[in-house]
């Protein structure tokens, strides 16, 4: 069955990259995802811009790129789902590769994480994606759909509010992207695990396909089986580059 949301969903993910001057790009972005209604645009851009943006472009949706799982408290330097919702963000991301990668965000935690995501009342978006080594060995789908384990903290009642990125960490930043079967192979296992754990609410939810999503490729993956939306980091810097793949939902 296909989701009941035929929206294709396309999310910038500016990383720790933009400074004030990016502004210009942010209101490029809303200003052209106010002209393209059959897509929901966002973007996620460094927290020191958040409520900035928010206030310049305020119908553009915004997410933050990771949150602390506490509430608040005596953790220097973090930030929490509340302070990202209190800045104008409306769904976070949780377990991008790189914060998996670089800060050893384990499943125990990016469950925590999840858990205060949604008591905060963002959505969430759940990162996804398997290693070059782990391919390589033909494990890719089972590596992925252990990934996936953490959403059994996400109620069905609640399901409607994530969403699910897989971004093979082979393709992130690298400029090579996942062939057309391996994407639709990989959404369709990511698919079932979503109807095993929702039943049909889980053919609603959104898969987004990241990783080296650029103006050139988007409309080809966007095409790929059970691809609803693409989750894109260097392309969506600038509007340049950005409005382009919005374009090709
Ligand atoms: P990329 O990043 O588009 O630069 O490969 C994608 C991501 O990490 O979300």
């Amino acid at each position: 069955m296909p989701p009941l949301s035929p929206r294709k969903f396309i999310i910038g993910n500016w990383k720790m990259n933009g400074l004030s001057a990016s502004l210009v790009e942010a209101r490029a972005i809303a200003q052209h995802a106010t002209q393209c209604p059959q897509v929901d645009v966002a973007l996620c851009p460094p927290v020191s811009l958040l409520a900035t943006v928010h206030r310049v472009a305020p119908n553009l949706r915004l997410g933050g790129q990771e949150c602390h799982q506490e509430q608040s408290g005596a953790y220097t330097g973090c930030i929490s789902a509340a302070m990202l919702a209190d800045a104008g963000a409306q769904f976070v991301l949780i377990g991008h590769s790189e914060r998996r990668q670089y800060f050893g965000e384990d499943e125990k935690l990016l469950t925590a994480k999840i858990t205060a995501a949604r008591a905060a009342g963002l959505d969430v978006i759940l990162c996804v994606g398997e290693p070059q080594a782990v391919r390589e060995a033909g494990q890719e789908i089972p590596y992925v759909l252990a990934q996936l384990a953490v959403i059994a903290s996400i109620a069905p009642e609640s399901c409607a509010r994530l969403t699910i990125a897989y971004e093979p960490i082979w393709a992130i930043g690298t400029g090579l992207t996942a062939g057309y079967a391996q994407i639709t192979i990989m959404h369709r296992a990511i698919r079932g695990a979503l109807r095993e754990c929702y039943g049909v609410q889980g053919d609603a939810l959104r898969i987004l396909y990241g990783g080296s999503v650029t103006a050139e490729n988007a409309a080809v993956i966007l095409k790929c089986g059970d691809v609803d939306g693409a989750l894109v980091g260097g392309a969506s810097l600038s509007a340049a580059t950005f409005l382009p793949i919005i374009d090709s939902a």
